[in-house]
């Protein structure tokens, strides 16, 4: 049962929809403007309901992948998580260096905890009941990496613990918040939704990737593509940015034709919520295509404007949306298991939430009108998170209703 995780995500999901509204409103000046809004506004997205998904998710999806029995509910894992987080929230408003602390610590042990009973699920190669045939991706192949994705993370949470606890120093990190966003998005995020593609995709397209064969030279690329993104901004060096910054791109555009193509030609296959994914990835990539722009300096390129508002872009328009998609797909699952688990999404979702990516970059370069447009942007993506927050409701209170008749528990996704 992971709907403990569920649950916390749909709420964190509700606060992230009023903290972008907020933004909207103070961006239109109509209200002022409160300490670590911003860090709430990032944070209720990706530490809210991505983690909370994520430890809700993999040990069940890896046990169903791997033909191994499902894992029991871990109780510990889901208070540690949650009380790291709840001490956080209050920390880092007051910017209280004991509750940042002991909160980030909490979540780093909790990351530990799910990484350690991921590894102890390892199949011993020839195991696996069914081994895969050619054009069949190895049923393993995901849980490298969500277990990579989580090293990741806990490089993030320690530079993101120390980022206000002088630890910067000590670490000897150049420039900590360019560690603590790649740790987080170019390893954590990239690697995790790139194992949910890998072990999801049949499911919810009724194909298998384009190229099954290309799955381990993508793992190893994104893994070497995000430590040079890692310890190029740690150490101040170009010669791991830049490589870096190559291997992430290959082995995420390598990633999403492996997903695009094999649907390519049938329209009716493009669901809305096959369209989030796509064009989630989109926004994953602007800040990597602009990044060379701003390493060379090139005059009037707003560069220091891109590297403000760029992560708030990258959140909203990549982590949000591919969130869009596969968030409702997981709760029918856990909720609904008779029904046909489909990807989430709307047209109207689609519409604004890539219109909201399209004004916040809009923002950066026409400068004379950088409020309206920053507001505008968090209008739309404030409407585009509506009627997804409708849709999980729906599933939940379907769900719950269809519980209530028939006395049994939410099935494990
Ligand atoms: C324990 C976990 C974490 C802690 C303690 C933490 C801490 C921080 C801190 C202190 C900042 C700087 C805020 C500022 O200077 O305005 C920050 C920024 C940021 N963090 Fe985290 N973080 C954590 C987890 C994450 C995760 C999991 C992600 C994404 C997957 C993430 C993505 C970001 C981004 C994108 C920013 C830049 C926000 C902006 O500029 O608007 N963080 N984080």
């Amino acid at each position: 049962m992971s709907s403990p995780y569920f649950f916390m995500a749909f709420l964190y999901l509700l606060m992230a929809v009023l903290t972008a509204l907020d933004a909207a409103l103070t961006s239109f000046t109509l209200l002022p403007w409160f300490n670590g809004l911003r860090w709430l506004r990032v944070h209720f997205i990706t530490l809210g309901v991505l983690t909370q998904i994520t430890f809700g998710l993999l040990p069940g999806l890896v046990a169903i992948r791997t033909g191994q029995a499902r894992p029991k509910f871990r109780w510990d894992i889901w208070a540690t998580l949650n009380t790291g987080m709840l001490v956080l929230l209050i920390g880092i408003p007051l910017v209280n260096r004991t509750l940042i602390f002991s909160g980030g610590t909490l979540i780093f042990i909790a990351v530990v905890l799910l990484g350690l009973q991921l590894y102890g699920m390892r199949v011993a190669p020839g195991a696996s009941s069914t081994p895969p045939t050619d054009n069949e991706v190895d049923p393993r192949a995901g849980r490298k990496f969500y277990l990579m994705g989580l090293a990741y993370f806990l490089v993030g949470i320690i530079v993101g613990t120390g980022l206000w606890l002088g630890w910067v120093g000590a670490l000897r990190i150049h420039t900590p918040i360019e560690v603590h966003i790649p740790a987080n998005n170019w390893g954590l995020l990239s690697m995790v939704f790139a194992g949910l593609l890998v072990d999801l995709y049949p499911r919810f397209s009724g194909r298998q990737l384009a190229w099954p064969r290309s799955i381990t030279p993508i793992f190893w690329l994104m893994t070497l593509g995000a430590l040079g993104l890692v310890v190029g901004p740690w150490i101040a060096s170009q010669y791991f940015i830049v490589p870096g910054l190559i291997l992430h791109l290959v082995a995420t555009i390598w990633l999403w034709l492996n997903f695009v193509q094999p649907a390519w030609k049938e329209r009716c296959s493009w669901s809305p919520g096959m369209r989030h994914i796509a064009l989630s990835y989109f926004w994953m990539l602007a800040p990597v295509l602009v990044a060379p722009l701003i390493l060379l300096g090139v005059p009037g390129f707003p560069g220091a404007g891109i590297e403000q508002n760029a992560p708030q872009a990258l959140i909203y328009g990549w982590v949000l949306q591919f969130g869009y998609a596969i968030v409702p797909f997981l709760f029918r699952r856990a909720f609904l298991p008779k029904e046909p688990a489909k990807l989430g999404g709307s047209t109207f979702s689609l519409v604004t939430v890539n219109l909201g990516g399209a004004f916040l970059w809009a923002s950066i370069f026409v400068t004379s009108y950088t409020g309206i447009l920053h507001g505008t942007a968090y209008a739309l993506w404030t409407l585009s998170a509506l009627p997804i927050t409708a849709e999980i409701w729906g599933i939940v209170r379907d769900g719950l209703a269809r519980l209530e008749t028939s006395g049994a528990a939410p099935k494990q996704t």
